[in-house]
């Protein structure tokens, strides 16, 4: 960190605990950290964004779905970003993310542009949350204000990543518990579940519930008929693992609560859409009814729910790095 940068850093604490700001009051971080070091870092996230999802409208998605990705393994510390190297092992490797996760390459243009106008400034695991949010807002989703003020990883952590995401055939039980060890309640597990409004999943991750939903050679008998002949034509018995279908099949690049309404008609693509609804837990099943009725419930607790698990345990001390090249420790 630049002297300049080290001064408003502290500067930024000082105005913090002066003035605390109610919501954003979590684990070290808040939203104007950059108000004086850089900025230009909103807009500059927001205009890299705006060109690649005009090209690419799935990058929403991808981009929100990489913040998710960083913070269950060892906090938002953007270790899902580094590469391989000679001392630790991807996180990228691992089952949930390989030949799964998109988007590096958009970050990688956010941190370049960064790196020119406030060298060393802004941190990688700030760019996914700040990506994240904007992907959301860009597809029409709700808006929040991101806490800032994370420090990156100078490891990866591979066995993690493949324990504490969660698989697409988990049963309600294990999706509460892996968000319980977050901090993170059936509340949240709903509401940023709904993160599944925008994307796409490969065949690989739902075919278990076309053919052999429970190791019965049988469908998973809840879903809806039409939308499981279409799921067979995309996903065969055998082969396609790569194939892609929307999670939201009404509004695939569209941030909306179409996702809750079509768990309701048995059109969620995955197991873990499925059981919000149909796992027995009273709790669950009743919000997504809720955030099926009313859009604007679902938008105010999709955002607190972000801010929150943009909170799990950032670094912020000193000692910790503000990567220059996102891939890579310095
Ligand atoms: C609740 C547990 C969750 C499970 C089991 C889960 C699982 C999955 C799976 C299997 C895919 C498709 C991957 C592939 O086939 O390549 C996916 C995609 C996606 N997930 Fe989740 N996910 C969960 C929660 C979340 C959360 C909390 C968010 C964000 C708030 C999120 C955002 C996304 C997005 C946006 C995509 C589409 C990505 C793209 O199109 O590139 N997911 N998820
Ligand atoms: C989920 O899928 C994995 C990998 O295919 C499998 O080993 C596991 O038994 C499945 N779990 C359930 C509950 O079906």
């Amino acid at each position: 960190m630049t002297s300049l940068g080290l001064v408003m850093f502290f500067l930024s604490c000082v105005i913090f605990q002066a003035f605390p700001v109610s919501s954003s009051n979590y684990a070290g971080l808040f939203p104007d950290l950059y108000q004086f070091s850089c900025p230009q870092a909103n807009e500059i996230v927001m205009s890299v964004l705006e060109e690649a999802i005009a090209k690419d409208p799935r990058m929403a998605a991808s981009l929100l779905r990489l913040h998710f990705h960083d913070c269950f393994v060892q906090g938002c510390d953007a270790s899902i970003l580094l590469d391989k190297s000679s001392a630790f092992k991807s996180e990228k490797d691992a089952v949930p993310n390989k030949n799964s996760l998109r988007g590096f390459e958009v970050i990688d243009e956010i941190k370049a542009k960064l790196e020119q106008v406030c060298p060393h400034t802004v941190s990688c695991a700030d760019i996914l949350a700040l990506a994240a949010r904007d992907s959301v807002v860009l597809s029409g989703g709700p808006y929040w204000e991101v806490p800032l003020g994370r420090r990156d990883s100078k490891t990866a952590n591979f066995k993690k990543a493949n324990i504490n995401i969660p698989a697409p055939n988990s049963t309600i039980q294990n999706l509460i518990s892996l968000f319980n060890r977050q901090g993170l309640t059936e509340e949240d597990l709903v509401a940023l579940s709904g993160g599944h409004t925008i994307g796409m999943a490969r065949c690989v991750s739902f075919k278990q519930r076309l053919y052999n939903q429970n190791r019965d050679n049988l469908p998973d008998a809840t879903l809806e008929k039409t939308y499981y002949n279409a799921l067979k034509s995309v996903c065969p018995t055998s082969g396609g693992d790569s194939n892609i279908s929307p999670l939201d099949v009404g509004s695939p690049v569209r941030f909306d609560n179409t996702y809750f309404k079509l768990l309701l008609w048995g059109k969620g693509l995955l197991n873990s859409d499925e059981v919000l609804l149909s796992g027995n837990v009273k709790k669950t099943k009743e919000l997504v009814k809720s955030y099926a009725e009313k859009e604007a419930l679902f938008f105010h607790q999709f955002a607190k729910s972000m801010v929150k698990m943009g909170n799990i345990s950032p670094l912020t001390e000193l000692k910790d790095e503000i990567r220059k090249n996102c891939r890579r420790v310095n």
